[in-house]
């Protein structure tokens, strides 16, 4: 099924009055995207937003904001399959499952990791119902074993870790770190000047794991303040990759890559040094190009760069991650109450996500036969449905320390994109353990 041209048919014509027609009636989507500094890390939260009037958007918000179109579709992106088992070696198919009952809950607590960031310690900032906690992933094809803290470590004494991307492998990086501190507690060696990227070091087993903030993995101009408010539109260099990961790539031996939500911004983009369009920059006259050829544009140039880079560890792609507001986004009041996952089919992956993921699945899908060829391992690390099936899992107003305290009736703004942890994000573990023993054991054999 191809979500794209099915919705906007007509965009191919590339018919001008058609474009302006459309860009002027299209669903608006605001990006909105907010950080403070903090001990434990900065955090940032981005904010897709869907409203219909583009000019009822409060131009004060404390948070700032920036409209996006959603896209005016410039490349048919072909419908790639749902999964990717030619390239996936694999016993079997780990991202096909159902979440089941896990008695036994989380292996860790906010009481037993210090590493939470505030706005995830769901536990600590007084989630009422922790039904959430009690479910873990389970593949219909084979037997899922559960995160080995002890044997983890064991595999990668003197070994580097990378997480590479945005808040999202920031969430998922503390999710690994505390699962990995019922064994030993991590210290942090490094930080960078804003609490963006990071890095802890296992001592006992000499064992690195590093953060690495780069949203959208090539060079980027981002002209925004502390609190992500905006002044003008992102400056992306889509052929050049951003040097905060290329520079030390070579010298981690697992990696786990991953973007997405960033390349919905208003944005210019440059190709060759040379601006070649934009997406939503009204004030410029420039082509609007859609968000989606240059997300698939800087794909092809990180997965190039992978494929063709002779790397002899083991490289995960990650796909992006689906947020579960309902009722409204980030800024005028969308929330995500569930209690439990639900069933494969009840829920459905929202146009943005989806068109995000059809671009992964092609880009990712080209680089893998390239990155065989060249002996690189590159694996895709396919957690979209997987996510989807749990609206549960996000801190939703739990963001905040116990938001209603004061005021039961209290608006909150809901985070219904990130992930409580402990939390879901922790079945994430399970797998990529699962696949670096299978990686470990296929490469010694
Ligand atoms: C959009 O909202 C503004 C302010 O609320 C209003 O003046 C304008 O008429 C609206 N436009 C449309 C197309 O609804
Ligand atoms: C924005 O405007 C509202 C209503 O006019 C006001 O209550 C709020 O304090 C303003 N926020 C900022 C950050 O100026
Ligand atoms: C952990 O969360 C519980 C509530 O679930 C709370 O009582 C406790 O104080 C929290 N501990 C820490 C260290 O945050
Ligand atoms: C780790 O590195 C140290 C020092 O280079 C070495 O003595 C030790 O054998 C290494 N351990 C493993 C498991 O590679
Ligand atoms: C720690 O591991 C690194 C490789 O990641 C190695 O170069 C170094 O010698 C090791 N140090 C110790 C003390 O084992
Ligand atoms: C950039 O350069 C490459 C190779 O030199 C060329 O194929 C491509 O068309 C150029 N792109 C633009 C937008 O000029
Ligand atoms: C916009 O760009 C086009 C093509 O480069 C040019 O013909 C036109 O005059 C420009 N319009 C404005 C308002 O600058
Ligand atoms: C909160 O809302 C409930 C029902 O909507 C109402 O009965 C109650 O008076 C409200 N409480 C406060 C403090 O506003
Ligand atoms: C790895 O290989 C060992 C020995 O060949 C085998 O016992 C084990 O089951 C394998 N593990 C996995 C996860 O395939």
């Amino acid at each position: 099924m191809n979500l794209n041209t099915k919705r906007w048919p007509y965009m191919k014509h590339n018919n001008s009055i058609i474009k302006l027609l459309i860009s002027i009636l299209l669903i608006g989507f605001a990006f909105r995207l907010f950080f403070y500094r903090s001990k434990e890390f900065a955090t940032d939260v981005v904010a897709v937003t869907a409203f219909v009037n583009e000019t009822e958007v409060p131009k004060n918000q404390t948070f700032g904001s920036i409209p996006i179109v959603e896209p005016p579709v410039s490349v048919a992106v072909p419908g790639p399959e749902d999964h990717l088992e030619d390239y996936d070696d694999e016993k079997c198919d780990l991202f096909i499952g159902d979440w089941i009952p896990n008695p036994s809950g989380p292996i860790y607590t906010n009481a037993s990791c210090p590493l939470i960031e505030g706005h995830q310690n769901c536990m600590r900032n007084g989630r009422p119902d922790s039904g959430y906690l009690y479910w873990r992933w389970n593949p219909r094809a084979c037997e899922l074993p559960q995160f080995d803290a002890q044997r983890f470590l064991d595999l990668m004494r003197n070994k580097t870790w990378a997480l590479i991307g945005d808040s999202i492998s920031r969430n998922h990086v503390q999710s690994l770190l505390c699962m990995l501190s019922t064994v030993e507690q991590a210290v942090e060696v490094y930080h960078d000047e804003e609490y963006k990227s990071k890095r802890w070091l296992f001592p006992l087993y000499n064992f690195t794991v590093s953060v690495i903030w780069s949203p959208f993995l090539v060079e980027a101009a981002i002209f925004e303040d502390n609190n992500g408010v905006s002044t003008s539109e992102v400056e992306l260099y889509l052929d050049k990759l951003d040097k905060k990961w290329t520079d030390i790539y070579q010298g981690i031996d697992y990696l786990i890559i991953s973007t997405g939500k960033w390349f919905l911004k208003s944005a210019v983009y440059h190709e060759n040094d040379t601006v070649i369009g934009c997406h939503y920059c009204p004030k410029r006259n420039l082509t609007e190009l859609g968000f989606d050829f240059a997300y698939s544009k800087a794909l092809r140039s990180v997965m190039n760069f992978i494929a063709t880079s002779h790397h002899n560890g083991l490289i995960f792609f990650r796909t992006s991650t689906p947020d579960h507001f309902e009722n409204g986004e980030w800024h005028n009041g969308g929330t995500c109450q569930g209690t439990t996952p639900v069933k494969e089919g009840e829920i459905k992956l929202k146009d943005l996500n989806q068109i995000l993921r059809d671009i992964e699945l092609v880009e990712f899908k080209k680089a893998a036969s390239k990155a065989a060829e060249n002996g690189v391992s590159l694996k895709l690390l396919d957690y979209t449905k997987l996510l989807l099936l749990r609206p549960d899992g996000h801190p939703g107003p739990y963001r905040e320390f116990h938001p209603f305290a004061k005021d039961k009736n209290a608006t909150v703004q809901n985070d219904c994109l990130h992930w409580c942890l402990p939390g879901p994000m922790d079945s994430w573990n399970d797998v990529i353990m699962e696949m670096v023993i299978n990686w470990l054991n296929k490469s010694q054999s």
